[in-house]
């Protein structure tokens, strides 16, 4: 698959780019950039581009978009109008519209649309999904999904955190993330009652913590926590509970616990994954190797979900959405007091 990135001289485009060419199946086809030296700087070898019809004239079958949110869209509809598959990067857009806008248009114009989701792909995480579908923890109840860091000390630009270019806090940010692994655990996210509030970083329009109840069609739960308040530093966390058992798992470090029963409150066998081959790695290395892997393996979904294979673990157009109607109901709820409803997407 010949694939285009935009964005490509980026912090995350430069993973991108590297997955790209390591990946037997796909091929480098133009880079695009806002400069022509940092096109070229991450160009490989393919052409290097700033306009994007340029970009676009070139024969490819994909693009990923890995520029800040607050860009995509008329990215996504340039890429959608000529025909071409789109790997967004999280979240999809700034702005609710936006999102159901691109949403709508991938739909019309018959193109797949992948989001950045790639959290899914992390060891613990990918396990927790897998312990669900075993069965093994019998009939899931609830589960609790949190992501935090320290807040405004890890951006790097503005974008990242004022609302008017990212679209809110924490919820939009790290909590984003957590928002798509809860409904890739549930299913579908159909109701959300939550509070957010603000009044430690005073970010106008971006909330630094928020707590959540998500609801599925299923009748399972999940506590949500989005926050730019832990000092104790990044982290990600999900536990499933269910009749005959629970699952946790967590990054950084990556980990995971695994207890069952053989009846509701029987006897019970635990398992720990410590990931060391991975802690290693970051430790010799940098935490970016991790991203970098869930980059290869999200990439060869991509490729699988334009194919039309089943089974895979990528989000898709549907996660997209979802997340960011997730992220826009915590401060709709908030307003007035009151669950919000959102009818299935059903992808
Ligand atoms: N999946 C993850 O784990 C993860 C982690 C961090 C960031 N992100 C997301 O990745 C995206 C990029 O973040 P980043 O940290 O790499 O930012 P960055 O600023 O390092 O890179 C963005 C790149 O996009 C380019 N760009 C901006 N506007 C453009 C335009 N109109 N056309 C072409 N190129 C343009 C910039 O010049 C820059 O090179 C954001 O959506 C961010 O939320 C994802």
């Amino acid at each position: 698959m010949r694939i285009g990135i935009i964005g490509a001289a980026g912090k995350i485009g430069q993973m991108r780019v590297a997955t790209v060419l390591a990946d037997p199946r796909t091929e480098l086809a133009a880079v695009m950039d806002v400069s022509r030296e940092k096109a070229e700087a991450n160009a490989h070898g393919a052409p290097a581009f700033t306009d994007l019809d340029a970009f676009l004239g070139q024969k490819m079958d994909a693009v990923i978009i890995s520029t800040p949110s607050f860009v995509r869209e008329p990215l996504c509809m340039a890429a959608f109008g000529a025909g071409l598959h789109v790997l967004s990067e999280k979240p999809l857009s700034n702005t609710l519209e936006g999102a159901r806008r691109i949403h709508a248009a991938a739909q019309s114009a018959g193109v797949k649309l992948g989001a950045g989701f790639n959290m899914r792909y992390y060891p613990a995480f990918a396990y927790v999904r897998d312990v669900i579908d075993s069965g093994k923890l019998g009939q899931i109840n609830h589960m609790r999904v949190y992501g935090g860091h320290g807040g405004l000390a890890n951006f790097a630009h503005d974008w990242e955190y004022k609302s008017e270019f990212s679209g809110g806090g924490a919820l939009w940010d790290v909590g984003i993330h957590m928002t798509d692994m809860a409904r890739h655990l549930l299913g579908e996210i159909t109701e959300v009652y939550g509070v957010a509030t603000g009044n430690v970083w005073n970010v106008p329009g971006s909330e630094d913590n928020a707590m959540a109840i998500f609801r599925a069609p299923s009748g399972v739960t999940a506590t949500y926590q989005a926050t730019w308040i832990d000092w104790k530093g990044y982290s990600s966390v999900v536990e499933v509970y269910g009749s005959h058992g629970m699952v946790r798992g967590a990054y950084a470090p990556m980990e995971n616990l695994l207890i069952t029963m053989d009846k509701p409150g029987g006897t019970r066998k635990m398992e720990r994954k410590g990931y060391f081959g991975i802690k290693l790695r970051e430790k010799l290395k940098s935490w970016k190797t991790t991203a970098v892997a869930s980059f290869q393996d999200e990439l060869a979904d991509f490729v699988g979900l334009v194919e039309g294979r089943p089974g895979l673990r990528i989000a898709d157009a549907d996660a997209a959405l979802r997340a960011i109607e997730v992220a826009a109901a915590v401060p709709e709820s908030t307003r007035t007091g009151q669950p919000v409803q959102l009818p299935a997407l059903g992808g």
